[in-house]
């Protein structure tokens, strides 16, 4: 190949590498499951938030930061129940992926929510022990999030690649769409 047409291809993919992501990738996760990612990126952040407080040891704002997070998580564990389970059914026996594993786990992030709003609502005390109280909690949570990591690994590596084998981009965006409708509406209640 000339020299001057290397040079132009390579710095066409120094472009590609600096603009990240284009549109095609772009499009191409847009009608994929995998797009569910950013909202466990998005309900990553207001979990954060929780947390931010209870460093401060604010514990009645780190208390209602953590609801707003449950309904988030319980929403989307809800809508994967309701719209995906049935869909990815579909796909059999899937190794590593049962369906059983994803709806267990979902109720282990339900019960250990449960424990760390029962944490958190405890006798706090003077100074010191309300900085002992919090770094129990945080000592919880680092557990919990182990739990998110792997549960999110799981749904990353096995449920929504699966679901995109199993269905066409048509039934997808449909899917898609009512998760999304069903988590903007219930996020007024
Ligand atoms: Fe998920
Ligand atoms: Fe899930």
């Amino acid at each position: 190949m000339p020299k001057a047409r290397l040079k132009k291809l390579s710095a066409r993919k120094e472009m590609k590498r600096l603009r990240g992501p284009n549109e095609a990738d772009a499009a191409k996760k847009d009608s994929s499951f995998l797009q569910l990612l950013d909202t466990h990126q998005r309900m990553m952040q207001s979990f954060f938030l929780h947390q931010e407080a209870l460093l401060q040891r604010n514990f009645r704002l780190a208390h209602r930061r953590l609801i707003q997070y449950e309904r988030r998580i319980r929403k989307h564990i809800q809508e994967e129940e309701r719209w995906l389970m049935p869909v990815y059914a579909r796909a059999g026996n899937v190794s590593g992926g049962q369906p059983q594993l994803f709806i267990g786990e979902h109720r282990r992030i339900e019960e250990f929510i449960d424990r760390l709003k029962a944490l958190l609502q405890k006798e706090r005390g003077r100074e010191r022990s309300a900085s002992r109280h919090a770094i129990e909690i945080l000592y919880q949570e680092a557990m919990f999030r182990w739990l998110l990591e792997h549960h999110d690994e799981r749904e990353k590596q096995i449920l929504y690649p699966t679901l995109d084998r199993v269905t066409s981009k048509k039934e997808r965006n449909v899917i898609l769409k009512k998760c999304s409708f069903f988590a903007k509406h219930s996020n007024r209640v």
